[in-house]
């Protein structure tokens, strides 16, 4: 008897104590006074959940988005550094953006904001709603500022994973000044013709790695902008959209830096683009040491391009001679079929493009009786079975 009951205090010791030590701190928002029917405005009850989260102490708190209800936030921005060294967003439900209308009018041009966070995930089966299309008519163009639905300044050792984006006003994700990030297994969806609205946009970030999603949009499934070095783009399936796409670098005339780029097992059907660099004249700087390989394209508009002749009259005058330098990108596995006869542009600049290697690279044209061709000023490096065959880049077998 006594054994057992010493079995049995054992038992509840050792149960109790594990349930209070891997116990998650939850902060629900329906806790909050959130309603989550999809018309009273309920950024209120996120921030106070937010701020209680950031607050705790304890391991690994939550904040909580209940799944089955719709959240009409207005913009707003989570803030940190939190107490605790990680902090979770789950999102089961769905959030929504006002509309153009319903937009505050103090000019701010971001729905969602993540600032400060370190080791912040993101995620959950949930989607963010940007109701874009009250933003994407044409006489909208100039002077209103479409929002920007989704963006994470300073947030090192992000996760976000799982959910669905959808109909941004401009682009959906922006990563901003980030170190080690990881995004996977999230699905971003917008019209073809809706103006701008980029899959993911990363700036000034290092050692991003984006995997295993989806991007269907009106504009870059994927861009990669100054500042940035070590980002990974893995097993993305884009299109439509504008491919993806480094740069465009240099606007402006500014100073414009990127390396260290690795694109691979990506799938782009019906795009404009397919890998494409994109530089502004009169700005300078360098893209260097990008690798695209097994990549597959399917009736893309500009499968391979370097466009280093993206207009810019004014500064093009004014800083003569400055230019971004294009070096080391390589091609390596890249199938598939051009919507326009021109299946390979390397539009380089004067400063050249130095040490372009193609390896294994056959597009043909989706066109039935045309041939592909290819167009090339300014680069050299080397190709190795390459069709249509680039004249600039001397052959090796
Ligand atoms: C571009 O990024 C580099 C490196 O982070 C930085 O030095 C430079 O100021 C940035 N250029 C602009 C125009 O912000
Ligand atoms: C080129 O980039 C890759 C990442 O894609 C990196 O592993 C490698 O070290 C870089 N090479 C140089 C010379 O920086
Ligand atoms: C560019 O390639 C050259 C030759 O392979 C190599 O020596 C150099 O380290 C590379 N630079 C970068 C930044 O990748
Ligand atoms: C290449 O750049 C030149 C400017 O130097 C431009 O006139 C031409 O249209 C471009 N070609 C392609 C195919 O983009």
């Amino acid at each position: 008897m006594k054994l057992l009951f010493a079995v049995i205090f054992l038992f509840y010791v050792t149960v109790l104590r594990s349930l209070t030590v891997s116990a998650l701190s939850y902060f629900n928002v329906l806790d909050y006074g959130a309603t989550g029917n999809g018309k009273t405005d309920d950024s209120e009850a996120f921030l106070k959940a937010w701020n209680d989260a950031c607050a705790v102490i304890e391991d690994n708190p939550t904040l909580r988005v209940p799944f089955g209800k719709t959240y009409l936030l207005k913009p707003l921005k989570f803030q940190g550094p939190c107490k605790s060294k990680q902090v979770n967003f789950d999102l089961g439900g769905a959030l929504m953006a006002p509309s153009k209308d319903e937009w505050p009018s103090d000019g701010e041009d971001k729905w969602v904001q993540f600032y400060n966070i370190d080791s912040l995930t993101v995620q959950g089966d949930g989607r963010f709603n940007g109701q874009g299309s009250s933003w994407w008519n044409k006489d909208c163009h100039n002077h209103c500022n479409r929002p920007t639905a989704l963006f994470f300044h300073n947030c090192n050792g992000l996760r976000l994973s799982k959910m669905k984006h959808i109909n941004s006003g401009k682009n959906h994700i922006s990563i901003n000044d980030c170190n080690n990030v990881v995004i996977s297994d999230i699905h971003i969806s917008a019209p073809e013709q809706s103006p701008n609205t980029d899959g993911i946009d990363i700036s000034q970030s290092k050692n991003v790695l984006i995997q295993n999603s989806l991007i269907a949009t009106g504009d870059d499934c994927i861009a990669i902008n100054n500042g940035s070095s070590n980002i990974n783009i893995v097993g993305i399936t884009c299109g439509p959209g504008h491919g993806i796409s480094i740069g465009s670098l240099g606007k402006d005339g500014d100073y414009n830096v990127v390396e260290n780029i690795y694109v691979r097992n990506c799938h782009l059907k019906d795009t404009q683009n397919g890998v494409r660099i994109k530089t502004w004249e009169g700005g300078y700087g360098y893209a260097r040491n990008i690798t695209f390989e097994k990549i597959i394209l399917e009736n893309t508009k500009n499968p391979i391009i370097i466009d280093q002749y993206y207009s810019a009259f004014a500064y093009a005058r004014k800083n003569m001679g400055r230019e971004i330098k294009v070096s080391n990108v390589t091609y390596r596995e890249v199938h598939g079929t051009s919507a326009n006869e021109n299946a390979i542009i390397l539009n380089c600049s004067r400063a050249r493009c130095t040490n372009i290697i193609m390896n294994n690279v056959n597009i043909r044209t989706s066109t039935p009786d045309t041939e592909a061709k290819s167009v090339c000023q300014n680069a050299d490096g080397r190709a190795i079975s390459v069709i249509p065959p680039v004249p600039c880049l001397s052959k090796s077998h």
